[in-house]
């Protein structure tokens, strides 16, 4: 029933380069070409997306979505988790968006030539803002991975898909958390003092590197400042996060440090020093360090995450840095 409502709403959209038309489309912050070599993902198996996508449908089969029922992606990027959500078995229609043409032509090579085994796939050109064009509905799960901190109107967002959704579907992400980034700018104002402790004296460029990386999380954090002109504009905090769907009809549950594409046993395992890697990961690959660099920030701080070890019992976790929400519509 819902498959076709979405199959008839897409055939009244125009189709450009293999995607329908549902937004106007908006190129990415960055050159969309590049974005698998800065995140080290140009060669990975596919094997392995099959896999993580398929832990991600757990968590899903967990919340009760049915076999089948048709799916949205918001934010695709390079495909990350598009290229397993086709590749899966007794997956219903999936409409993979994004509002650069340029992700979605990457997805759609990527594909080319696999078994995919989705009832039917299609692209879409689709800001997140947009998500209430689609029929109520249409798709029984939104899916959005590392997206909803980029959406200026989270709440207005969140109303969308509550929407669009029929009882009982998903809303699932997985997103950046307040706390484990406010802290992270709190420690990167002392890198400086603790590389000089071990020893060694930051270069220029090295101390505009710590103090933009400083910057950046005191940004994030930051509620008073407009952000409509910066990438990343949110961090999330489960409490208020839950308030807010409550008023729209959705219910949260949510998985702190906790990866929707990986098995709950390694999620499990990953908790220990959880912290202390998300940070060296972070000033790697999203701040874009050097090697050298990173490695010896790494080292200097390393005793300061000591503090952390005796909370990671019992299955705790903290501080929480990256998690995955889960919003069911009641
Ligand atoms: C950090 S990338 C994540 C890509 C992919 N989901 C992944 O996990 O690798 C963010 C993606 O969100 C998309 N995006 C940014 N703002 C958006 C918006 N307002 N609506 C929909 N997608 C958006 C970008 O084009 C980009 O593909």
């Amino acid at each position: 029933m819902s498959n076709s409502l979405l199959h008839d709403f897409l055939r009244t959209k125009n189709v450009v380069q293999g995607a329908f038309e549902i937004s106007e489309a908006r190129a990415y912050m960055h050159d969309e070409s590049d974005y698998d070599r800065q995140y080290g993902l140009e060669q990975y198996p596919i094997d392995e997306l099959i896999r993580e996508a398929g832990h991600l449908m757990d968590i899903c089969r967990k919340h009760g979505l049915p076999q089948g029922a048709p799916v949205l992606e918001i934010g695709c990027g390079t495909g990350r988790i598009s290229v397993g959500l086709a590749l899966q078995p007794e997956m219903g229609h999936l409409l993979i968006t994004d509002p650069s043409p340029a992700f979605c032509g990457i997805v759609q090579r990527k594909l080319a030539g696999l078994d995919v085994k989705a009832s039917r796939v299609d692209f879409g050109i689709l800001q997140a803002e947009d998500v209430a064009l689609l029929p109520t509905g249409s798709v029984s799960l939104i899916l959005l991975r590392s997206v909803l901190h980029h959406i200026a109107d989270v709440d207005g967002f969140l109303r969308s898909c509550a929407a669009v959704l029929p009882v009982g579907g998903l809303l699932v992400c997985e997103e950046p958390y307040y706390d484990g980034y406010m802290m992270m700018g709190f420690l990167g104002q002392f890198i400086e003092d603790a590389l000089a402790g071990s020893g060694y004296v930051c270069t220029p460029q090295e101390r505009q590197d710590v103090q933009h990386f400083v910057n950046t999380m005191q940004f994030y954090s930051r509620r008073d400042v407009d952000k409509s002109g910066a990438e990343d504009k949110h961090l999330f905090r489960p409490d208020e996060l839950m308030v807010t769907g409550r008023e729209m009809g959705l219910e949260l549950s949510h998985y702190p440090n906790w990866r929707m594409t990986i098995s709950p046993e390694a999620n499990i395992q990953n908790r220990l020093g959880y912290f202390q890697r998300f940070f060296a990961e972070y000033i790697r690959y999203c701040m874009g360090w050097t090697v050298e660099f990173s490695d010896r920030v790494a080292v200097a701080t390393k005793k300061y995450f000591q503090f952390f070890e005796p909370l990671e019992t019992a299955g705790n976790t903290t501080p929480s840095c990256f998690g995955t929400f889960v919003f069911t519509k009641r």
